[in-house]
């Protein structure tokens, strides 16, 4: 799946010139005629679904996949900043578990976007999603990592599964591979 976005974004004729193998911190890196590829590759998957995401050569990308569903208290103060819980808590009625999966994608997104995953405490990256409906729309958060860094992603909610994307500030909303 991985290896056919590089051919439908026109990299390489067929997916027999694109390796994907993955780095010391499982980050995935892609290979396109046996050179390291341009473009930067993220990977997701969750209950079946997979998500390739490409991004432009050199920015950090990532992008996470998410079943919607509710988080026990003990996850949210474990791993969610008090902002984050907060927002969760607002949510309207029957929206809790979108607030909380949308969080955690966000900050699963910008971790991987920092090749980091997990092996860097959730709470080090705090997101501030825009609120909305599980209507398939993308919609913008704002992120702030270790060291203060800021980040600008993009999430969707869309047949039970939220998707969440991050790049570089100020990209736009993601768009279809080929
Ligand atoms: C990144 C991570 C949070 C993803 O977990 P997840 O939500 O269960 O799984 P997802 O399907 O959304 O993402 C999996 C993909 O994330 C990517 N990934 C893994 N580690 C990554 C990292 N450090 N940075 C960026 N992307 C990473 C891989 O492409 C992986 O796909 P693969 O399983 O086909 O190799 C988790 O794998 C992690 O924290 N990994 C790093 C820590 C670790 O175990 N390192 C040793 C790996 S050898």
């Amino acid at each position: 799946m991985a290896k056919r976005a590089f051919v439908l974004a026109g990299e390489v004729p067929d997916e027999a010139g694109v390796a994907i193998v993955a780095t010391a911190s499982g980050a995935p890196e892609a290979f396109v005629a046996g050179r390291p590829a341009s473009l930067s590759l993220s990977l997701t998957h969750s209950h079946g679904v997979a998500v390739a995401a490409l991004g432009a050569p050199g920015v950090p990308l990532g992008v996470d996949l998410e079943r919607v569903e509710k988080r026990s208290p003990g996850f949210l103060a474990d791993w969610f900043t008090d902002a984050e819980q907060a927002f969760v808590a607002a949510a309207p009625a029957g929206e809790t578990g979108l607030a909380a999966t949308l969080v955690w994608s966000a900050k699963e997104a910008v971790m991987k976007a920092l090749r980091e995953g997990l092996r860097i405490p959730p709470r080090a990256v705090e997101v501030a999603p825009e609120r909305g409906p599980a209507d398939g729309a993308w919609r913008p958060f704002a992120a702030r990592g270790p060291a203060g860094k800021a980040w600008r992603g993009w999430w969707r909610a869309d047949a039970g599964f939220v998707l969440s994307a991050v790049s570089s500030a100020g990209s736009g909303a993601p768009r279809p591979i080929g």
